[in-house]
């Protein structure tokens, strides 16, 4: 059993503790959090061994602890990442992994420098429907990528601290990421716009990776939740619908056939429209998933896919994405 300390417990610490709890591979010994209202609803909610405390210092430096579980608001979390590998503990951090490339190769070279892990909850990637996508990429199944399309937005949570793009995208740019075994785009562009606070609560990104054309747009101002990713491949295209309970993923054997015309080297296009395939796909929890992934690489002492190269990769992305925002207000 890896045992950890989970700091913040907040919307999102609350979901991460739950699994901590169940967890087979990972032992919850101590949470903090700084509001004592939601210290108190820990004490009430958590079983009665771990130590709900006020803050962190004393128990970094505590032999008790093997790992560190961030679930912060991203401003504090880079300075508790630090703090916790300089006493030798193995991060488990909330995505964004930092607020800029600058910070994330601070925390990268902290890990390289004291041998430890470093795992961003890019929790997308551990999804079974986003790993059953892969593997049909892998293979050939949908034939070369041709665009992507992404939506995920909903009616808040306004974040104060990060806009939409580092809140919403990060998870889109994960798992592009991890289609494409590394994202490089060769040209990007973003727009957002603020209505509420300093950070854009809108965003639209779009980027180009070689041929393959990418759309995210993220959200906190929309009247319906949606989760929506659209992938066309030349040979099939496949819609995954997060929000719906059951057959989340659709497959058309649908596409453009390209064929001789009359006229010798004039070519026809045609439409075809053929069956719609939605596979049984076992129920995983993604945030399980990330978490158990995270213990199974400090056991094993190997990267998380999910660690410091992907985080590299993403940074940079949003990184770029950002300026561009910057520049597209001007
Ligand atoms: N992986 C996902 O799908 C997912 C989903 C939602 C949020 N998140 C991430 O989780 C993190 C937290 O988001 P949230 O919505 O729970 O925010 P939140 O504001 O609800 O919770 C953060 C909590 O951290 C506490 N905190 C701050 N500094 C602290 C410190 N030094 N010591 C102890 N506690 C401290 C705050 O008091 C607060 O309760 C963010 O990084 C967010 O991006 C991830």
């Amino acid at each position: 059993m890896i045992r950890v300390m989970q700091i913040g417990y907040g919307y999102w610490g609350n979901n991460v503790a739950k699994k901590l709890v169940a967890s087979n591979l990972l032992e919850l010994v101590a949470l903090v959090e700084t509001d004592e209202q939601k210290r108190a609803r820990a004490k009430s909610q958590l079983p009665g061994e771990i130590e709900i405390l006020s803050s962190y210092e004393e128990m970094l430096a505590s032999p008790k602890i093997d790992a560190v579980v961030i679930c912060t608001q991203t401003e504090y979390s880079f300075e508790i990442a630090m703090a916790a590998m300089e006493h030798g503990k193995h991060i488990f951090i909330e995505k964004p992994v930092a607020k800029n490339v600058e910070l994330a190769r601070r925390l990268i070279t902290k890990a390289d420098e004291k041998n430890l892990i470093l795992h961003c909850d890019h929790l997308m990637v551990y999804n079974p429907v986003i790993r059953y996508i892969k593997r049909m990429i892998d293979s050939g199944e949908i034939g070369d990528i041709m665009y992507i399309d992404i939506s995920r937005i909903n009616l808040g949570p306004i974040r104060k601290d990060i806009n939409a793009l580092l809140d919403l995208a990060v998870h889109d740019i994960a798992v592009i990421d991890y289609f494409m075994d590394g994202l490089t785009p060769n040209e990007l562009s973003a727009y957002g716009t603020k209505f509420f606070g300093k950070q854009e609560t809108i965003t639209y990104l779009t980027m180009k990776c070689g041929d393959v054309l990418i759309n995210i747009n993220s959200s906190w101002v929309s009247p319906v939740k949606t989760r929506r990713m659209v992938v066309a491949g030349t040979k099939k295209m496949l819609v995954f619908d997060d929000v719906k309970m059951d057959d989340k993923l659709t497959i058309y054997d649908s596409g453009i056939d390209v064929v001789q015309g009359n006229v010798y080297g004039e070519y026809e296009f045609s439409t075809r429209v053929g069956d719609i395939h939605m596979p049984h796909i076992n129920f995983e929890d993604s945030l399980q998933n990330s978490l158990e992934h995270f213990a199974g690489c400090v056991e094993a002492g190997k990267t998380s896919q999910s660690g410091p190269e992907q985080c590299l990769r993403v940074m940079k992305v949003l990184e770029w994405a950002q300026e561009s925002l910057q520049n597209n207000r001007q």
